[in-house]
């Protein structure tokens, strides 16, 4: 069995049930991503791996054994949370030796841990001082480092970067993905940040109120969401949900688009099996970045409002009556009120149920 297992874990308190049924299962020197909007159930799905909540029913595996009734302590793991908790009276050196002195780890052997931790997350010259003599993005790497210092089956971060300015989380984001690389440890990280989430994870589990809604590798999350709420939070800009009919043309199964009262049927050969769906409502999900800028055949867009980033440029129109955005190379890009001829990436694009909101294709 793989580094972490959970089977069919539900957590109530009381009468409210906050996890219903969670199975999740990595390989050692994965790195899983929990991530999720606020209250659906990350820390308490952390908490339980940690040992500091017991699920309500279901199993939790660490490196093959079942650790439900195992103390934290005894669990093999190391944990970081979002508050990175360092003891404010003693330094560096002290606030990451702490955990190896009540775990009885002989002096000199502290010594090479801290130096080679100290090393790896180049704060060498930072051992002597006290926490409230750090910045933000130090304070965050002695508590990485506190958890460095031992080698435990399983990491367990919760949002360890949320306190940091934009700027320093990217930096963090990117080290701890050096790191991982390197240390090849098997990593569970909670996040709200779908960037974060994208950038960092080999596995991502996509949680809503309780309930995996996907989990999957970040390619198969991006190009292959489970459902409209899975679409919806990863990817920024979000993805675009154009409201369609389905239909049929010369045999084919597509949507009809329509813009400035011009409408064009676009086949989409992935509907192909839905054959007998003819008419059902559905949900045309297009990305940004999947509009090309086209000649005649293209629909006829006009610009609403440009956006630019730099190197692209989001331009606002509207499409079957919904607002939509593209992201276009910015000489591609025009201005408000210009029109801009539109073809989708058919081949990507991905239809979702009306009703369940469930993918179709
Ligand atoms: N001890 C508790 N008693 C009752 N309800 C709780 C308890 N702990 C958490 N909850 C509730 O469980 C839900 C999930 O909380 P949790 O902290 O796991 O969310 P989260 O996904 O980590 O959110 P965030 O992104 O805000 O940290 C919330 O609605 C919260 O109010
Ligand atoms: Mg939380």
């Amino acid at each position: 069995m793989g580094a972490l297992a959970i089977k069919n874990v539900t957590k109530s308190f009381g009468d409210t049930h906050i996890l219903k049924g969670i199975d999740i299962e990595i390989e050692s020197g994965q790195f899983l991503i929990l991530v999720g909007p606020s209250g659906c159930g990350k820390s308490t799905l952390m908490n339980i791996i940690a040992g500091l909540e017991s699920p309500t029913t279901g199993e939790v595996h660490i490196g093959g054994r079942v650790v439900n009734n195992v103390a934290p302590k005894d669990r093999d793991i190391a944990m970081v949370f979002q508050s990175y908790a360092l003891y404010p009276t003693m330094n560096v050196r002290q606030n990451i030796a702490f955990g190896m002195e009540t775990r009885g780890v002989p002096k000199k052997e502290q010594d090479e841990i801290i130096a080679r931790v100290a090393k790896m997350l180049q704060m060498d010259h930072l051992l002597d001082r006290k926490p409230s003599q750090l910045s933000g993005g130090q304070r965050q790497r002695v508590a990485m480092g506190r958890a460095l210092a031992r080698d435990p089956i399983l990491f367990l971060f919760d949002e360890p970067l949320s306190n940091l300015d934009a700027k320093l989380r990217v930096e963090m984001r990117t080290e701890i993905k050096q790191l991982h690389h390197r240390l090849k440890t098997t990593i569970v990280y909670v996040t709200h940040d779908q960037i974060e989430a994208m950038t960092l994870g080999d596995k991502i589990a996509v949680m809503k109120d309780g309930v995996i809604q996907q989990f999957g590798s970040p390619q198969e999350i991006y190009d292959q969401p489970a459902n409209l709420f899975v679409a919806s939070f990863i990817g920024s800009p979000s993805m675009n949900f154009i409201p369609c009919h389905l239909a049929e043309q010369d045999g084919q199964l597509g949507v009809s688009l329509q813009s400035e009262g011009e409408a064009r049927f676009i086949a989409l050969p992935q509907a192909a099996k839905l054959t007998g769906s003819v008419g059902k409502k559905v949900i045309l999900g297009i990305r940004p970045e999947q509009f090309d800028v086209v000649g005649e055949q293209g629909l006829a867009c006009k610009v609403h409002l440009t956006e630019p980033t730099g190197p692209d440029t989001m331009v606002l129109t509207q499409l079957n009556g919904i607002e939509v955005c593209a992201r276009l190379h910015p000489r591609e890009a025009k201005g408000p009120g210009d029109t801009v001829r539109l073809q989708p990436d058919v081949s990507k694009a991905v239809l979702f149920d009306a009703e369940s909101e469930a993918r179709l294709a």
